[in-house]
């Protein structure tokens, strides 16, 4: 693939997984901000999670291009890095959800933890100087999740970026294997890269297997809502363009080798978001609309806890404000609102993304089977 000269002094981008919830939120995120000073290549394998529909609107960029590989494959990975001065990796492509990683573990050793090997190789094969330094600008964006951190207690303590690393479910644990990788390379090589360790996130195109857009998947179709345990665990919410904008600003101010936490300042219980989901939807939906009738607390049901279900998790974004400047901006209400109306927007999506593979691993997961 030839280059043209402006191809070549455009900050190039090579972003994994572009096609799943976080990273089409930030490749949609960085074209708004940047438009053309910048070249975005997409590298996903599509899994059950990636969709390029995600990414409808930015598809005829000329200064954006999809490769489908898988990220264990060395050398379709090599050839990207051959045939494009790569500047920054953003790597987002992982297997994601904790409750698939309790059935089929293995995937997720193979994709998180050797995926990332190939990507650290490959990136350092291609920036490492003859002297053992590498080029100026060239970084190396390890997205990772507050999970490794393991578990806080219900009535106190943030994670920091000093909190020992202690993963309980195989996608945690594979996450923290991935982000000791990383460490390792910075380390030993002086590999120029930061690790984000960030909470949960929630917005548009996230895939209706985690907590809100199942629930409001389900609710708008009348089917009931599980809620693990007591529902009382809790976890610390962050809208996904919050998410995509400290990415950005991690590659252009963090300093290599260091890694910054991400949060929400959202905790929020289960229990309570299932119910602002519900009051949401009441409140959003016209009286005609006959999902209405169906929208009701009633559906809420209490199922068989997650094994090694995590009590709670909270991020002290201390670092990250006070190094870089960021800070979560959009307010819950607000955020699930405009969630809500994306969904509500983009039915058909729902539908495409919920039949097949998704109706099997429905009935498998919920009917204990
Ligand atoms: P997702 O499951 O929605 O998307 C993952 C993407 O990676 C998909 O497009 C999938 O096709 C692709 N992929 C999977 N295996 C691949 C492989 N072997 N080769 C190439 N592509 C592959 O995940 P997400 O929620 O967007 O999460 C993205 C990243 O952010 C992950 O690394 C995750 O650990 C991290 N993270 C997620 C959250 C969250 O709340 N979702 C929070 C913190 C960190
Ligand atoms: P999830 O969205 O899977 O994210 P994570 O496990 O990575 O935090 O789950 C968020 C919380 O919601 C978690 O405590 C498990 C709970 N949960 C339910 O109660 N019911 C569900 O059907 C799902 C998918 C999650």
């Amino acid at each position: 693939m030839r280059m043209t000269e402006g191809e070549r002094t455009m900050k190039t981008y090579l972003v994994t997984g572009g096609a799943g919830f976080i990273g089409s939120n930030f490749i949609q995120y960085m074209f708004r901000k940047y438009d053309r000073q910048i070249r975005i290549i997409n590298v996903d394998a599509l899994t059950y999670a990636g969709n390029l529909e995600n990414l409808k609107d930015v598809e005829n960029r000329d200064n954006y291009t999809f490769v489908k590989a898988d990220i264990c494959d060395k050398e379709a990975i090599e050839q990207i890095f051959a045939d494009n001065p790569i500047d920054c990796v953003v790597h987002f492509a992982a297997e994601s959800h904790v409750d698939r990683s309790i059935r089929n573990p293995e995937v997720f050793v193979q994709t998180n933890v050797l995926g990332t090997a190939v990507m650290l190789n490959c990136a350092r094969a291609a920036w490492e100087l003859e002297d053992g330094s590498f080029a100026q600008g060239k970084k190396f964006l390890h997205v990772s999740t507050d999970e490794v951190y393991g578990s806080l207690e219900e009535d106190g303590g943030y994670f920091y970026e000093t909190t020992p690393y202690a993963p309980h479910s195989p996608y945690s644990a594979s996450k923290a294997s991935s982000d000791l990788l990383v460490k390792a390379y910075m380390d030993t090589y002086h590999f120029p890269a930061n690790i984000t360790n960030c909470s949960n996130n929630y917005g548009p195109y996230q895939f209706p297997e985690k907590l809100i857009p199942l629930m409001i998947n389900n609710a708008l179709h009348g089917k009931k809502l599980p809620v693990y345990g007591d529902g009382k665990n809790v976890r610390d919410w962050l809208y996904v363009d919050d998410h995509a904008k400290a990415i950005d600003l991690v590659i252009e101010k963090g300093k290599p080798g260091e890694t910054y936490n991400v949060g929400g300042h959202n905790e929020k219980q289960n229990i309570e978001i299932v119910t602002v989901i519900i009051e949401t939807l009441l409140e959003m939906l016209p009286e005609e609309d006959p999902r209405r009738k169906q929208v009701s607390k009633d559906l809420i049901t209490y199922v068989e806890d997650r094994k090694g279900h995590d009590r709670r998790y909270a991020i002290a974004p201390d670092k990250i404000k006070a190094e870089i400047g960021w800070e979560p901006e959009t307010m819950f209400k607000d955020g699930i609102r405009q969630t809500i109306a994306w969904y509500f927007a983009h039915e058909d999506w729902m539908e495409n993304v919920t039949s097949g593979d998704y109706q099997k691993y429905y009935e498998e997961m919920y009917n204990g089977k």
